[in-house]
């Protein structure tokens, strides 16, 4: 079973999203062992502190390296890391292809920063992997650990259901997105459902679907500067 270890000082905002539908049926399935460790638990002096002010001065604090040295060293010494992933909006843009790689492999780890940042050797002793989910700061690494939870372990084969199955998706590939979908009813608040799609014209469908897919596609690289 992949395992992959979160280490956050905020632990609480994981605990929510990974006990709530498909993530929460992945690891009651056992297909994925997720497990969330608290930065505070590695302090150790009197107030348990994580954080301490930046040398060289500058607003905010960062988190401290001893309680990460800690608890990384720990984890290290009982299993080997594919990838020790360091998420900061300075890394590689995250992609449908690095969450297929890390699909593949056994074990993971996700150092979570927060607050102003962490000290920098923790990046520069453990990180593999620096990765950004997009040209934007978020308040932490918390959010991109969930999302580089979610789009990985729906790709673990028994994860995803036939009706949810992953194989084609939009971006599966790397450069397709797929056409739109409709439920009922056909008709809602004047706006129809594409006639095509209620004709039971299977092979017309298909082509319908190509070519939505094909314009979706072409649009998607147009408003990304992509060609
Ligand atoms: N930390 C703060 N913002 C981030 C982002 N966009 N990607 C990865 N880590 C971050």
């Amino acid at each position: 079973m992949m395992r992959i270890d979160v280490i956050s000082a905020v632990p609480d905002s994981l605990i929510s999203p990974l006990n709530t539908s498909i993530l929460k049926r992945a690891r009651e399935r056992n297909k994925v062992e997720i497990v969330v460790h608290n930065l505070r638990d590695y302090a150790h002096d009197k107030h348990k502190l994580i954080d301490d002010k930046p040398f060289g001065g500058g607003p905010g604090m960062l988190l401290k390296p001893e309680p990460f040295f800690e608890c990384i060293e720990i984890l290290l010494n009982e299993r080997k890391y594919d990838h020790v992933i360091f998420p900061t909006p300075g890394g590689k843009i995250y992609d449908q292809k690095m969450a297929n790689d890390f699909s593949l492999v056994e074990n993971l780890l996700i150092i979570a920063g927060h607050y102003k940042g962490v000290d920098d050797r923790v990046r520069q002793k453990f990180a593999t992997d620096e990765i950004s989910i997009g040209g934007y700061v978020l308040t932490g690494g918390e959010i991109v650990a969930l999302a580089i939870i979610d789009s990985i372990v729906r790709l673990i084969p028994g994860v995803l259901n036939d009706s949810e199955s992953a194989l084609n998706d939009s971006l599966m590939d790397g450069e397709i997105i797929e056409a739109p979908y409709y439920t009922r009813p056909a008709e809602y608040k004047g706006m129809e459902v594409p006639e095509i799609l209620l004709s039971g014209h299977e092979k017309k469908i298909k082509e319908w679907k190509e070519e939505q897919s094909k314009i979706l596609t072409e649009h998607w690289k147009k408003i990304n500067s992509m060609e």
